[in-house]
């Protein structure tokens, strides 16, 4: 017996460690099967981290007229005709107080209401269909801690054919492919997780990515930026491209960015980014952070020269 152990010691090293494996996976196990009320306050800090990094607060609350946390009513002036966002607090009236996870997970991943009429794309769905259900019922679980108000809706100024809900399908059939995303297996899990942010969560691409005549993301210019924003104004492009892009901006500027959202130059972003930086990209995790540059990195370089206001006054 002491012989044979002696001459295999790889043998003994090896199956040295599963006592203390099943130990700890037992603890786990018990840990939350006695804790459920720890488990679920997790989630709920999970879907308030998912929340502020997917911007939901700002389109859905009026902060210029001083209106409560996701209220709705916000003022959303695209180039396809006015919109104003929705209560979407847990409100059992005028808000999502009824709705199950069900609903909510259809609503984004799917763009369907609970009574079955389509969302305008004005509500980035199409991005927000890569998130999983895990995410997307987190972010449902911390929306549901918040307070509830009772504010009805107003309705949208949109002119015909873009204000026509009933076309909406037309155009989901055109542009719209439902999530969730697939990480791809030949990437690293960093590039996956920069992927998932840029592209599901963060939504970069329904401000930075150009838009076709009907509204549908030009996807062979994914992030090439465009002299229509959402708002109509200028936004820059994010590709690696070097002359018209970010390529030469070495990574200490793009992290200071999306830190604080200072420019290279020493001045600050405005408008709709300013926005992105203060809710979403200054509270990243330093870990998603870096995966957003890595994947930003990874973007084919699209040569497309955006005029912004800022390169415009450095002149
Ligand atoms: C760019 C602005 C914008 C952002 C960001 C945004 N929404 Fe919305 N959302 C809208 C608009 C506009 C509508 C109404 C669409 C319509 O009427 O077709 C809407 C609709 C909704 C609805 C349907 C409400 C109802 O009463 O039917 C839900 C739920 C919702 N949003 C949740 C969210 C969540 C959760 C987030 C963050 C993950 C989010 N939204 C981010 C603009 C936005
Ligand atoms: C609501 C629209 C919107 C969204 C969403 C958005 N951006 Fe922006 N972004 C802008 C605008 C507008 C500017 C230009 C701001 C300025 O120069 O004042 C900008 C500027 C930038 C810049 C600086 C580029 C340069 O050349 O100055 C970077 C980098 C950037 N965004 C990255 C991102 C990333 C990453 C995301 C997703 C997490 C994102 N943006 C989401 C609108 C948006």
């Amino acid at each position: 017996m002491r012989a044979g152990l002696a001459i295999k010691p790889s043998v003994r090293k090896r199956s040295n460690p599963f006592p203390g494996l099943a130990v700890a996976v037992l603890v786990a196990v018990a840990l939350l099967m006695m804790a459920p009320p720890t488990f679920a306050a997790c989630n709920v800090e999970r879907g308030k981290y998912l929340f502020a990094v997917a911007g939901c607060a700002g389109c859905h609350t009026d902060k210029k007229s001083k209106g409560a946390l996701l209220a709705g009513g916000r003022k959303l002036a695209t180039p396809f005709g006015v919109f104003y966002s929705p209560n979407i607090t847990p409100d059992p009236g005028t808000g999502i107080g009824r709705w199950r996870d069900a609903d909510f997970i259809r609503a984004l991943r799917e763009g369907i209401a609970p009574d079955g009429s389509h969302y305008f794309p004005v509500f980035p769905y199409p991005s927000y269909t890569g998130m999983t259900d895990a995410d997307l019922t987190d972010i449902k679980a911390y929306i549901f801690t918040l307070p509830a108000i009772a504010k009805a809706n107003k309705p949208h100024q949109v002119t015909a054919p873009f204000g026509w809900r009933f076309l909406l399908p037309i155009w989901k059939a055109l542009y719209f492919s439902p999530g969730p995303f697939r990480p791809d297996a030949a990437k690293g899990q960093e590039w996956n997780r920069g992927a998932y942010l840029v592209n599901a969560v963060g939504h970069c691409g329904e401000c930075h990515t150009p838009r076709d005549a009907l509204g549908g993301k030009k996807t062979t210019m994914a992030l090439a930026g465009t002299s229509q924003g959402p708002e109509g104004g200028l936004i820059p492009n994010i590709t690696p491209d070097k002359q018209t892009g970010i390529g030469r901006w070495p990574d200490a500027d793009l992290e200071e960015l999306l830190q604080t959202g200072m420019l290279p130059d020493g001045d600050f972003v405005g408008s709709e980014m300013g926005e992105v930086v203060d809710q979403a990209t200054s509270r990243l995790s330093g870990a998603d952070r870096k995966a957003i540059m890595i994947y930003l990195r990874s973007l084919p370089a699209v040569n497309n020269k955006v005029e912004s206001k800022k390169s415009k006054k450095n002149k």
